[in-house]
């Protein structure tokens, strides 16, 4: 069966409409799992299969095209993807008894990772994409519907983003006032825990012009928030159309320029590369977020060498004072390993004073797993389950602690608020506070996109809940 092949012109409103007579809209179910590097991604292979006339689902038993954009960071969420896969061969076999074919593709970084081996485990998948080729999917899944089984986990040589067609507006309405945009991928820190840099490849920063393009199109399409996003995304570099080497710092000064947008954030950051000029965009551009996600992992120096991180926590402390003398409000936020290969009770009392020096408004901690292929997988040492469980939950209710007290310290707080969305009650609308919290006003308080200034009047679980001053 033939599919039209319907590519839109960059900008262009209009469609071409294919000569045969029209097949009924093929629908897509895309699942993503992991990241927010993912969920840009899966938007991004929308876009794509749009062109190729697929229409998206949130039914997964009317899909054709069931895609699974997953995430290989940790045991737990690889072995995800099988489990999910189990329920979906049931779902193939019921619809093909109806005679309705349905492709079946696994991308993102356990497809990477696993490539072949996925098909092998789970003969019911058609298709396996890598994070680096998405730009050949509609072509992939065109080979699937004329009997091939397709893998694709080459690190292509062409750039994927220049291939990938724009954003569209109507997808970008649908999302929201908020919006992320890829500017760098992979990685080439090789922390001796994490995968990223198997199943992401080398670091690459994508062009300037491209990145301003995308933002004008995100702004075009009522977007008031912009967060870049990289594995290492303050290690982004690339030529200014001043011919100079430009760094982050110097791109988010540029966006802020981008009409319409009224706020920027970037996601996620390596202590290593947090340079002047990005220190000084937090002091010198108010449309920077006061919000930094900034991973230490541990906090034991140790631990830090073993996991390659290349600096002490020392070092990490004295980066956040600078980064605090020069903006005083900003809100951080971390990840943090328990139980690397080796942690000893003395090294995790340091992970715990770290926390306590730091107070962290938000973070993300995890049990160390074990990942194949990465060095900590092969080290001596590997600590105990029950441990790491230990450690896990003493470490969370300190994080816990902090958190409460910053949510708890915004009540009476006059704060800029953007409105985002409706509520989950009939009669509110939420919104995000500088420092990325949640906050509930009355519906009336004012429209989405709206950027209000309100008090903070309390302090709910998850939640703040404000009026417009
Ligand atoms: N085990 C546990 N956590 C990991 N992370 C990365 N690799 C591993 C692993 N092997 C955590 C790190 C990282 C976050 C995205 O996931 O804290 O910053
Ligand atoms: Fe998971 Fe890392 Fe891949 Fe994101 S980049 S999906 S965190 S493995």
């Amino acid at each position: 069966m033939e599919l039209s092949t319907t590519i839109k012109p960059v900008g262009g409103q209009d469609e071409a409409l294919p000569t045969a007579a029209p097949e009924p809209a093929k629908k897509v179910f895309l699942k993503t799992y992991g990241c927010q590097m993912n969920v840009y991604d899966s938007q991004r292979m929308g876009d794509a299969l749009a062109a190729d006339g697929y229409v998206p689902t949130d039914a997964i038993e009317e899909a054709d095209l069931v895609l699974l954009n997953t995430c290989h960071i940790r045991e737990k969420a690889a072995e995800k993807v099988y489990s999910e896969l189990g329920r979906i061969r049931k779902l193939k076999s019921e619809r093909a008894q109806a005679g309705l074919e349905t492709v079946i593709g696994v991308a993102g970084c356990v497809a990477q990772a696993e490539g072949q081996e996925i098909i092998r485990r789970s003969p019911v998948v058609d298709l396996v994409i890598g994070p680096q080729t998405y730009h050949r999917l509609p072509d992939a899944v065109r080979r699937v519907r004329s009997g091939e089984k397709v893998v694709e986990t080459d690190y292509a040589i062409e750039d994927k983003f220049e291939h990938l067609p724009q954003p569209r507006k109507a997808e970008v309405i649908k999302r929201g006032v908020t919006a992320f945009l890829t500017v760098q991928e992979g990685c080439d820190k090789f922390c001796t825990f994490c995968v990223v840099p198997y199943t992401r490849g080398s670091e690459v920063s994508r062009p300037v012009a491209q990145i301003i393009a995308e933002a004008e199109k995100l702004a075009d399409a009522g977007v008031r928030e912009v967060t870049l996003l990289g594995q290492n995304v303050n290690a982004w570099h690339g030529e200014g159309p001043d011919g100079k080497e430009w760094g982050l710092g110097r791109l988010l000064f540029r966006l802020a320029e981008v009409p319409g947008i009224a706020r920027l954030r970037y996601t996620t950051s390596h202590p290593r590369d947090m340079d002047d000029a990005l220190i000084e965009a937090h002091r010198d551009l108010p449309m920077l977020m006061p919000y930094l996600h900034l991973p230490v992992q541990s906090g034991s120096d140790r631990i830090l060498k073993a996991m390659n991180r290349r600096h002490t926590a020392a070092d990490y402390l004295k980066l956040i004072d600078r980064i605090r003398a020069v903006r005083a409000d900003i809100a951080m936020s971390g990840d943090f390993i328990v139980g690397f290969p080796g942690e000893t009770d003395a090294d995790f009392e340091a992970t715990l004073e770290i926390v306590r020096q730091v107070r962290y408004a938000q973070a993300f901690s995890f049990k160390y797993s074990q990942r194949p292929g990465t060095p900590g997988a092969d080290m001596g040492g590997q600590v105990d389950e029950k441990v790491k469980d230990e450690r896990l939950q003493r470490l969370q209710a300190l994080l816990a602690e902090h958190q409460r007290e910053f949510t708890v310290q915004m009540i009476g707080k006059e704060i800029e608020l953007l409105i985002e969305k409706p509520g989950r009650q009939p009669g509110q609308k939420v919104g995000r506070s500088p420092w990325l919290q949640p906050v509930i006003v009355d519906e009336t308080a004012g429209e989405i996109g709206d950027i209000i200034q309100v008090r903070i009047m309390k302090a709910g679980v998850n939640s703040l809940h404000a009026e417009r001053m």
